[in-house]
């Protein structure tokens, strides 16, 4: 992997106080945006306005993870309205070929998710139409919950293929990401590490995120 990318995950902030809270992560790579539907997960968060609000708000290349049913019909709409990656969830999306296209199309990267319990095999194959797999190392839906090492061995397998050059694709890990665990999974060939509490739980969150990318370098 190249240098760590640290993605604040904007669910740990004050959500009545976003653009701040986007600009306290100066010096972040991606800001990570959670959004779920109360369906796919058993939690409701923010939509688009919120998102096309917090994209008027920072330059911070902005980073949506759907975790909502049918991201086949909404995908695109958070592609457009300018995020820099669109991520949807393996357990969720109908044609994940065409979803990534649109989302490509539309002029944003395409990522794809698995939760901690599906297997990576049957989607290795599509991951030649994605920019992003996005590992879950808890199960999605909560902040503030305990890393799942074990996920780690899908990192290891994708590394392998991305460092034969057989897989053009960027690893991300998100959940329970924090000065414990991050050189683990950055020793497993994570690229890019999402961290909610581990950010802004701190009192310096852009300090957080300098600490955790200078820990992920090993
Ligand atoms: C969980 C979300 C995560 C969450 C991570 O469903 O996808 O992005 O914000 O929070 P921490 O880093 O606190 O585990
Ligand atoms: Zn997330």
């Amino acid at each position: 992997p190249g240098k760590p990318m640290i993605a604040p995950s904007i669910l740990a902030a004050d959500f009545a106080r976003l653009a701040e809270e986007a600009q306290a992560v100066r010096g972040a790579d991606w800001l990570h945006v959670d959004v779920m539907d109360g369906h796919f997960v058993p939690n409701l968060t923010i939509g688009l306005p919120v998102v096309q609000a917090l994209l008027r708000s920072t330059d911070i290349p902005v980073d949506c993870h759907l975790m909502i049913e049918d991201p086949d019909r909404w995908a695109v709409d958070y592609a457009e309205a300018g995020a820099h990656n669109v991520t949807v969830h393996a357990e969720a999306v109908g044609d994940p070929v065409k979803v990534a296209k649109n989302i490509r199309a539309a002029g944003a990267r395409a990522g794809l998710s698995v939760r901690p319990g599906t297997p990576l095999e049957p989607w290795t194959e599509l991951l030649i139409h994605y920019d992003t797999l996005l590992v879950m190392s808890v199960e999605p839906g909560f902040g503030g919950q305990e890393f799942m090492p074990e996920v780690l061995d899908k990192v290891r397998a994708v590394r392998r293929l991305v460092d034969r050059g057989e897989l053009q694709v960027l690893i991300e890990i998100d959940g329970g990401i924090n000065a414990d665990t991050i050189a683990e999974a950055a020793a497993a060939g994570v690229d890019c590490f999402v961290a909610g509490s581990a950010v802004y739980g701190a009192d310096d969150p852009a300090e957080a995120v300098g600490r955790l990318r200078t820990m992920a370098e090993g």
